[in-house]
């Protein structure tokens, strides 16, 4: 059996969440491969929202294993309230939820260094979430990190102590003033840390190679976007994982050879949260139609999102780095209202043409080349199956197809569970 991917083809918030729950009812498994609670992800049941940041978003299904795999980095008191949003949800979680031992834990001292990092930075800042993401993965390939299963040895605490203490030392280089409340998050921290020991700890990798072989059909799901991973995005304006497929072996243990589908996600247009490049980012009223109609603000920090055209070079190239077999596209109901569609089909750099990304897209001086297309003007609100599409949208979607060169099987036209359409 194969494990199949979801993961995001942009600069995150494609609508992985929407996707994932969507499509874990064919799953037994889902597993979340890296990332933490940086991540937001939203699912629409009939009225009721719901935002993960950490959990897998197959957790709504009855029949659904979740797992948190090593890859992912764990900020005990996130997770805690996610947990108690499933309690008020009355979501029954405790035999469907699992944890990697391997995975690391976000101290409250690690979302203070990020705090201090950015603020350290001024103008050149990330636009982090500033949920410790950084620091924790330094960490953790520094070789200093704590993982889930030491939160149950002796030495926990004099661990914990120590790596506080070399985080408390570390901060006075940035000669920032950061404003931290340390004891009142260390308390809340060793209180969730202790509801967190109540869950399921396993060895991840065991655990998901015994159902891979026990015939189980299993679904990683990713977070961020493949724009945000830590090789292949725009850096230094990254997050600090691999978001990409290959992140998927190393955060739950699985052989390359295990990989099967790979559903790349990504939105009819494009946006991006926090700082760095983005070719076909708009400034103007189209932009910020995007943003109102589209709803673009972010789910974890509530941030405005930045909103473009749909970009088909930075989609081949996400395409190339994933391998993906399907692409989803999602929130084509936003374009609903625009009378004209762009899409960019090259950069203009330096009198050239091209449609590869070049190394230094942070100085590069890219112009988008714009084609135009003619919107549809028409709600797609009461559309339920792909051949209902106005011929305009799907005409929309042929190209998308025809110009990034990989089959699009799904088209997302709302936040809720069954606006999606089979192509
Ligand atoms: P994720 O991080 O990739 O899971 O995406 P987010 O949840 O951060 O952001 C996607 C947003 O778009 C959420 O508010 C979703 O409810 C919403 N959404 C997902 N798919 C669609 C769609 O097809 N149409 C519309 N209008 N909204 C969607
Ligand atoms: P989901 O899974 C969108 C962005 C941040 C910032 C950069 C680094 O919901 O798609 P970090 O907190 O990792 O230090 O931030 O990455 N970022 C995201 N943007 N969606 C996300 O996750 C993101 N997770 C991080 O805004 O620019
Ligand atoms: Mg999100």
């Amino acid at each position: 059996m194969a494990v199949d991917v979801i993961l995001g083809l942009q600069w995150g918030d494609e609508g992985k969440g929407k996707i994932v729950d969507y499509l874990a009812e064919n799953y037994d498994l889902v597993c979340r491969f890296q990332g933490g609670p940086n991540a937001g992800h939203t699912i629409k049941i009939q009225d009721n929202k719901y935002v993960l940041h950490t959990i897998p978003s197959g957790v709504f299904r009855e029949n659904v294993i979740n797992l948190v795999g090593n890859g992912v980095v764990i900020d005990p008191v996130t997770f805690l309230k996610e947990l108690k949003g499933l309690d008020q949800a009355q979501i029954p979680y405790r035999d469907r939820l699992f944890i990697a031992h391997k995975a690391h834990l976000i101290l409250p001292t690690h979302r203070l260094l990020d705090a201090a990092s950015e603020a350290s930075k001024g103008k050149e800042k990330i636009g982090s979430t500033l949920k410790g993401i950084g620091p924790t993965y330094m960490d953790k390939t520094g070789r200093n990190g704590l993982r889930i299963g030491d939160v149950i040895t002796d030495d926990f605490q004099s661990r914990y102590h120590k790596l506080k203490e070399k985080h408390l030392n570390l901060l006075k280089q940035f000669q920032v003033d950061v404003d931290f409340d340390l004891e009142g998050e260390e308390k809340k921290w060793l209180e969730s840390l202790e509801v967190l020991k109540s869950l399921n700890f396993v060895d991840g990798e065991y655990f998901i190679n015994d159902a891979i072989n026990d015939g189980k059909r299993v679904l990683a799901e990713g977070a961020q976007g493949s724009m945000l991973d830590i090789d292949f995005g725009t850096y230094p304006y990254v997050t600090s994982s691999n978001t990409v497929t290959a992140g998927v072996c190393n955060g739950l243990g699985i052989a390359p050879s295990k990989v099967g589908k790979v559903y790349g996600i990504a939105k009819a247009y494009c946006t991006r949260v926090g700082s760095g490049p983005f070719p076909t980012e708009l400034h103007d009223d189209v932009g910020e139609k995007m943003r109102r109609i589209g709803m673009e603000f972010g789910a974890t920090t509530g941030r405005p999102r930045r909103c473009g055209w749909i970009d088909i070079p930075q989609l081949k190239y996400t395409c190339m780095i994933n391998g993906v077999t399907d692409i989803v596209i999602t929130k084509l109901d936003v374009l609903d209202e625009f009378e004209e569609i762009r899409y960019c089909e090259n950069y203009d750099i330096n009198g050239q043409s091209t449609d590869r990304l070049p190394f230094d897209i942070n100085h590069a001086g890219i112009s988008p080349t714009y084609s135009s297309y003619e919107g549809w003007n028409s709600s797609l609100d009461d559309v339920v199956t792909y051949d209902q599409l106005p011929s305009k949208a799907s005409g929309y979607v042929d190209i998308l197809q025809e110009a990034i060169g990989v089959k699009i099987s799904m088209v997302s036209t709302g936040p809720e569970r069954r606006k999606i359409l089979h192509k």
